[in-house]
């Protein structure tokens, strides 16, 4: 099974990438989490320039959602919001309308910040717009705040309150991601 992460942050040092690399670390055997690292290359939405005529930057980020059994976004806070590239990200995913890669696909999101509320508004804006995608929005919320401080050597969440929240949204992500049949076999 494979999990796309898209860190919502540009920033080499990004503590929500580190986010998603703590998330890796949770999987469940015979699961894999495939960073997506082209999120600054998606082009400006312009619906002049969807259909037939959709960028290469946006197409590559609808290709990788397409095929994943599930996408874990860890976004950051701008402003009590999430930042614009990774709504940007989300509108072209949300195209052709009833149509989306992301219909239908389940997606938890966490987030860090180097404030104490761990991007709590900014998880609750890509959660709501998710749902608007009509995408499977978990209701799971993992605030890292203080994140300068949040990781331990090996990459792994320093606090085990945290850890534990974080490896129980994973679990319920793969879960929600398993064919009905195998979770009734289970
Ligand atoms: C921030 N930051 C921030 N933090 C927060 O908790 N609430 C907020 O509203 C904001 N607003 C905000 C706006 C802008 C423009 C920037 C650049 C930063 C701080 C933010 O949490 C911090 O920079 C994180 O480290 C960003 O995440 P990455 O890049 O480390 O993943």
């Amino acid at each position: 099974m494979r999990v796309l992460g898209i860190s919502g942050s540009l920033r080499r040092a990004s503590h929500n990438t580190r986010l998603l690399r703590a998330a890796a670390l949770e999987l469940p055997p015979g699961t894999e989490l495939v960073l997506f690292e082209q999120l600054a290359a998606v082009e400006p939405y312009c619906e002049d320039h969807d259909g037939d005529r959709t960028p290469a930057g946006a197409a590559a980020l609808r290709a990788a959602i397409a095929p994943a059994d599930a996408v874990l976004i860890a976004t950051p806070e701008y402003n009590s919001s999430l930042p614009g590239q990774l709504k940007n990200a989300l509108d072209w995913a949300s195209r052709p309308y009833g149509d989306s890669v992301l219909r239908a696909k389940p997606v938890a999101v966490v987030g860090a910040s180097t404030g104490i509320f761990g991007a709590v508004w900014a998880q609750a804006e890509v959660r709501k717009v998710l749902n608007a995608i009509g995408a499977r929005a978990l209701d799971d919320e993992v605030p890292v705040g203080q994140a300068d401080d949040a990781f331990a050597a090996d990459g792994s969440l320093a606090d085990p309150r945290l850890r534990e929240l974080l490896a129980d949204a994973i679990a319920t992500l793969i879960d929600a991601a398993r064919p009905a049949e195998a979770v009734e076999a289970a």
